[in-house]
């Protein structure tokens, strides 16, 4: 590939090589870096070595079991505010409703703050910079940032808007530190923490973290709740399934971050859309420092390494009948069937996911407040392929109908 030797790994065991054993040989791959660098700077994702190791043990504490109780409030907050939004309309679009409410949910966790006058400039920047990032990472040179071609303004301005409305609430905070001391969001917790050899971070890394955190924990939950809702609509049993186990764990009230562990028809639907629909599927390039082996194969030095959980998760040794939609996979003692490594939504080894937690604590009460409240339907003759971002999207946007469940509608449909 260009100057570059390529393998690709699909074998649990070679991805296990990959991603554990043998990971401190690799670094995320230098093209793939060089792309996001761009906006993400030395943030967490991208950055190596021991400043890697720091970063890591300072963002950790954020996504705590405890930290992750008090965002599942603001994410069924948000949740059943937008939802008062769905009564005048009984369809649209998935795709805006999604961004909108998973953008909120990080505003409000990672800033404490409501970003609602300028959410669709938001919107428009992220995704300016995912379609942008998938042509950089497809082409093999790039022109010039100073260059000034509309992809390079286009690129510019994105930018511009995210960067200027982070630095705008770490500059608040460095402002008035009684705001620093008495808030409870994510960005306060960054800025005050602080390492026993290297203290605190620099406000550009703060700015870098933040804008990590911003566009991986927007990006791909959002991504993962439209196939989530898609599913859902093409598998009304499925639905109704659910929706009885949410009554039976939660009754009339909202449902909380204790219940999600009790969730677990849900949770095996979520997992399994994640199985067909990786969301974050373009991340797992890499490039070796010395020569290391993989399952027998000799990688040579500078090699440059890729795996593909979209690829994996739709193999038949590990999942029978692949194609098949089927969250029974993962109920029971089902779920052991499936070779550890065979099922890497949110990667392995010490570069996994930081929140996936968050995300799996989102995607569930996220659908478990909407599934109370409404019933889902996907509109007729919509053709749904998937297209290749920095997250996985569905090519077109894909139509859903929504009924009240406490509507004349939904009451003549037997959903009671
Ligand atoms: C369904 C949702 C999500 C999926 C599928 C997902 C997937 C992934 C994957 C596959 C990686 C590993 C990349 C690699 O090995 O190179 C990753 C890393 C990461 N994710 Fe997520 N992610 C999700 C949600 C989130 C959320 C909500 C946050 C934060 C709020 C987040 C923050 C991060 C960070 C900081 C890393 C880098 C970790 C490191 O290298 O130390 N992700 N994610």
């Amino acid at each position: 590939m260009g100057p570059y030797r390529s393998y690709l790994f699909f074998h649990p065991d070679q991805i296990r090589d990959l991603l554990v054993t043998h990971w401190s040989s690799f670094r995320k791959m230098k093209h793939q870096v060089n792309v996001m660098k761009q906006w993400d700077g030395n943030g967490l994702v991208l950055s190596e070595g021991e400043f890697w190791q720091r970063q890591h043990r300072l963002v950790q504490p954020s996504f705590s079991s405890k930290r992750i109780r008090d965002y599942a409030q603001v994410m069924v907050t948000r949740t059943e505010r937008r939802l008062n939004r769905w009564r005048k309309r009984p369809s649209f679009e998935l795709d805006s409703e999604r961004n909108t409410l998973t953008m909120e949910i990080i505003t409000e966790c990672l800033f404490g703050s409501e970003v609602e006058s300028r959410a669709k400039e938001i919107e428009a920047a992220v995704m300016h910079l995912s379609e942008i990032g998938v042509k950089e990472f497809q082409s093999p040179v790039s022109v010039p940032s100073w260059i000034p071609t509309s992809h390079n303004r286009c690129k510019a301005h994105a930018i511009r808007v995210l960067d200027g409305i982070i630095r705008g609430f770490i500059d608040e905070r460095k402002r008035n530190p009684e705001m620093l001391k008495n808030r409870n969001d994510l960005l306060s917790t960054l800025i005050a923490a602080s390492d026993p050899q290297l203290g605190r971070m620099t406000d550009t890394q703060a700015r870098d973290e933040a804008m990590v955190l911003f566009l991986a924990g927007h990006d791909t939950t959002a991504t993962a709740l439209i196939w989530i809702f898609y599913h859902l609509g093409l598998h009304p049993a499925w639905q109704e399934k659910i929706v009885s186990e949410i009554r039976a764990v939660a009754g009339e009230r909202t449902p909380q971050f204790e219940d999600c562990e009790k969730l677990v028809l849900l949770r095996a639907f979520i997992q399994e859309t994640i199985r067909l629909y990786p969301p974050a599927i373009g991340v797992f390039g890499r490039e070796n420092e010395r020569e290391v082996s993989i399952g027998g194969y000799t990688i040579p030095k500078n090699s440059v390494v890729f795996t593909s959980s979209y690829t994996t998760h739709r193999d038949p040794r590990w999942f029978p009948d692949p194609l098949t939609f089927n969250p029974e996979r993962f109920l029971g003692a089902r779920v052991k069937e499936i070779p550890h490594f065979a099922y890497f939504p949110f990667g392995g080894g010490p570069r996994i996911c930081t929140g996936m937690q968050f995300a799996m604590v989102e995607m569930a009460l996220v659908v478990a407040t909407v599934l109370q409240r409404y019933q889902l339907e996907n509109e007729p003759n919509q053709v749904v392929e998937p297209k290749v971002m920095i997250s996985l999207r569905p090519k077109n946007p894909i139509r859903v109908r929504v009924a009240s469940r406490a509507s004349p509608i939904a009451r003549s449909r037997g959903f009671f």
